[in-house]
């Protein structure tokens, strides 16, 4: 104990009262928890007491209610410390603290008051009532603000009381005493440097309270400061940039992405709430974000073609109305999703066959609104056409030919253009347009057969069609109408065209005359086709027309000459052999083939039985022995007949005299003379002849006369006015001239109109008699029509072909 090294002091003080009973007063100072026993002072020497009559006078001391801390030790005249004494529980912070009691003697009876003053001893530490304090401060707390610590206490008074206040750490308070020096009053801590709940939510100070004893003591506490949060920090976006990318047409409720503000505050203060400030248009459209966990979604449709980036604006905002802005950079990336569009520009619906190379067709804008290799377009067309696609310009195509055209090839081309991006999977479109070909005129008409033969029977009507021929052209329309045109030539030295024409439109060919085998037999002629083109391409043909023969003439008879005297006989000696030859009749038929084919037979005979006739040769024989008997003269018939359809035939009379000499016979055949009515006959017919002729000319005769003098009259009224001329009619020309003449040139005028107007084979008209007939002789008249009916039998003769 500190006590017991303590350096105690004894005090002695006398002072004799004036109390009768009171003989003396003795005080001492002793130091507190001294040792139970240790002397406390020698009360007999200071009251100058024996120790004896301390003995007799039973000496006590005299404490009253008082505890008793101090005994009497008589036997030594000291007092001593019976029990072990507290200052601070006897007096507290009394000063100064002092024991008062009596020392009672008896015998005579006396008494003395001692004080003993104890004296502080630093045997109490400074200690605070509480083990700790604890403070909640704002973080927000200002500079200067003052926290009122609980004081310290310590019983010991004096230096040995509280002295002083320490305090640690002093990093953001300091302490700070008011009131007493020994700081009894007041002790303060005051924030010196601002607290942040950020930084250190929890300080810990330790408060020591220190006395002034020797050795010092001290108490201490532990101050426990929490440090309140304040909404002092914002929110704090991770990135002052976010960077995120999404495919077009992705899915509402995608996200895209997360973003994150942090706030170091707690609490309300640290609950961060996003929201997208960005005001540009379509943004709020297509984007939402997550208030509480920052996820950005697709609340919209996206396109790619439409938009390719959006920034967001987002904020974070805590409870505390603090916020942080960042930026969400969103890129778009393409789909595949928008087929190429062809844009036809212009196009031809029609080109000519003949149309160089590179011609170009249509023109078109191709474009594909997707990026990079989506929108990157290729064109092609189909195969196997004469076409081509060339990029001109960067999306601009032509479409051009690349080899000929033929419009009769093919007259119309489907030409499907279609293209294609290069995204994955590609897209594609594609078109058709419809090309027509016109038609130049590059093919020539071109005939069925390189040449024809065709066939005509003799002595067909006028105007019979003969063949056909036939050109085709691989053109169209106009260029391919075909025109059929007799090429100019001669047969025999006579145009071909008045043999034959030919139908421009039809092909067909007709015969202009009646043709005769027997003048003719076959000719060429050379048909050229051409078409209407511009300019006509032509071709020509050679067609053989043949002529076939009809039996149209009979046999004739050249030997035996027949004459009208029969006087001329053939001799056959009476001595003749059977099979004598007696004659050979020679015929002939202009005909050919079987036509001309003759046979010979015995039509009648004065005597059937003595002569024969060869069937193929004509040779009359005797077939028996002539004999006197048979008669003289002998007559036969012989019939030559030619193999035709029907067959024409001759007949041909032999005389034929059974004589030797000439003279003999002669007798014979004068009687032959032919009738006398015959020659009367005759006779009658020649003066009836004579008479027709006269009346015929005399008839003339008057008829002149008479349009001489109308004529001479005429002309001198003529003279004296200007009326037309008016052609005259001879009143009596139909009765004078009444023998069908006429009439038959108005049959040939009928006839030749019913044919095919190419081929028509126009004579003088019925009209153009009126000039004629003005002709002063009739004569004339007759003999002009006689020659116009003459031109068709007549083959050399020229008919006029319009
Ligand atoms: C082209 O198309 C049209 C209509 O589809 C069709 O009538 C015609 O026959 C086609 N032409 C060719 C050459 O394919
Ligand atoms: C017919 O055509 C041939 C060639 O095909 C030509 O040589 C000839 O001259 C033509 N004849 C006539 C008469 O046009």
């Amino acid at each position: 104990m500190a006590q017991r090294t303590m350096r105690w002091r004894v005090s002695l003080c006398v002072s004799v009262l004036c109390l009768t009973a009171v003989l003396g007063q003795v005080s001492y100072s002793i130091p507190e928890e001294m040792a139970k026993g240790s002397l406390v002072g020698n009360i007999a020497q200071d009251l100058g007491l024996d120790v004896k009559r301390l003995r007799s006078g039973k000496a006590r001391l005299h404490t009253g209610n008082n505890a008793e801390y101090i005994e009497l030790d008589r036997e030594r005249g000291a007092l001593l410390v019976r029990e072990r004494i507290d200052r601070e529980a006897l007096c507290a912070q009394t000063m100064p603290c002092a024991l008062h009691f009596q020392i009672i003697l008896e015998n005579p009876i006396e008494f003395y008051r001692v004080t003993i003053e104890i004296t502080d001893v630093n045997d109490n530490a400074p200690f605070f009532q509480k083990d700790s304090m604890k403070f909640d401060i704002s973080e927000s707390a200002t500079v200067g603000s003052k926290f009122v610590l609980e004081r310290a206490f310590d019983s010991d008074i004096g230096v040995n009381g509280l002295q002083s206040y320490s305090f640690h750490p002093t990093d953001n308070f300091v302490l700070k005493l008011q009131g007493d020096r020994d700081g009894s009053k007041k002790v303060e801590m005051v924030l010196e440097k601002p607290l942040d709940r950020e930084q250190k939510e929890q300080i810990s100070l330790l408060l020591t309270a220190a006395d002034g004893g020797e050795p010092r003591m001290s108490g201490t506490v532990q101050i426990h400061v929490t440090v309140l949060d304040a909404n002092d920090n914002a929110p704090l976006f991770t990135k002052p940039i976010y960077k995120t990318s999404i495919v077009e047409n992705s899915q509402r409720g995608t996200v895209l992405t997360t973003v994150k503000a942090s706030d170091v505050d707690v609490d309300l203060n640290g609950l961060v709430k996003y929201s997208i400030s960005s005001s540009t248009v379509g943004v709020k459209d297509h984007f939402d974000i997550d208030e509480d966990n920052g996820e950005v979604r697709l609340i919209g449709d996206l396109d790619y073609e439409k938009t390719r980036h959006y920034e967001i604006d987002i904020e974070a905002r805590d409870q505390g109305g603090l916020s942080d802005s960042s930026k969400l950079m969103v890129e778009i990336i393409d789909v595949n999703d928008n087929k190429p569009h062809i844009d036809l520009m212009s196009t031809s619906s029609s080109i000519s066959e003949d149309s160089s190379y590179e011609t170009v067709v249509a023109v078109m804008s191709v474009n594909d609104p997707d990026s990079e290799n989506n929108g990157v377009v290729k064109c092609s067309i189909s195969e196997h056409i004469p076409f081509a696609i060339q990029s001109t310009a960067n999306g601009f195509y032509s479409l051009v030919t690349d080899s000929d055209l033929d419009r009769e090839r093919a007259a119309e081309y489907n030409i499907s253009i279609t293209c294609c991006d290069e995204g994955v999977p590609s897209l594609s479109s594609s078109v058709t347009l419809t090309l027509h070909i016109s038609d130049v005129n590059d093919n020539a008409p071109v005939f069925e057969r390189s040449s024809y033969e065709a066939y005509i029977v003799e002595n067909n009507t006028p105007g019979l069609s003969i063949f056909t021929v036939k050109a085709t052209d691989a053109d169209w329309n106009q260029n391919a109408r075909v025109s059929y045109i007799l090429e100019d030539s001669s047969v025999n030295g006579v145009p071909v065209s008045s043999y034959v024409s030919v139908s421009a439109d039809s092909g067909v060919i007709h015969a202009v005359r009646s043709f005769d085998y027997e003048h003719i037999k076959d000719f060429h002629l050379c048909v050229k086709a051409q078409d209407g083109g511009s300019p006509p391409l032509s071709s020509n043909v050679t067609v053989k027309i043949m002529i076939q023969d009809q039996n149209d003439n009979a046999p004739q008879v050249l030997y035996p000459v027949q004459t009208s005297s029969s006087l001329v006989a053939e001799m056959v000696p009476p001595s003749a052999d059977v099979g004598y030859l007696v004659t050979k009749v020679v015929a002939v038929d202009v005909d050919s083939g079987q036509n001309a084919w003759l046979s010979y037979k015995l039509q009648k005979a004065t005597d059937r039985a003595l002569f024969e006739v060869g069937l193929q040769n004509g040779e009359i024989r005797t077939i028996r022995q002539v004999t006197d008997k048979d008669a003289v003269k002998q007559r036969l018939t012989v019939v030559v007949e030619d193999n035709g359809q029907p067959s024409r035939s001759a007949t041909v009379n032999v005389n034929v005299a059974v004589a030797d000499s000439f003279p003999e016979v002669l007798s014979e055949f004068t009687d032959f003379t032919h009738d006398k009515e015959y020659n009367d006959n005759l006779t009658f017919y020649l003066v009836l002849a004579l008479a027709v002729v006269s009346f015929l000319f005399i008839t003339c005769l008057v008829v002149i006369i008479s349009v001489k003098i109308y004529r001479w009259r005429q002309s001198r009224i003529l003279y004296h006015s200007s009326l037309p001329v008016i052609p005259y009619y001879p009143p009596r020309y139909s009765d004078t001239l009444g023998t069908g003449t006429l009439q038959h040139v108005y049959n040939y005028e009928v006839c030749r109109t019913t044919d095919s107007r190419k081929s028509d084979c126009k004579f003088g008209r019925a009209g153009s008699q009126n000039v004629l007939i003005m002709e002063p002789s009739c004569t004339g008249t007759m003999q002009r029509i006689q020659n116009e009916k003459n031109i068709l039998d007549e083959p050399d003769s020229p008919v006029e072909v319009s």
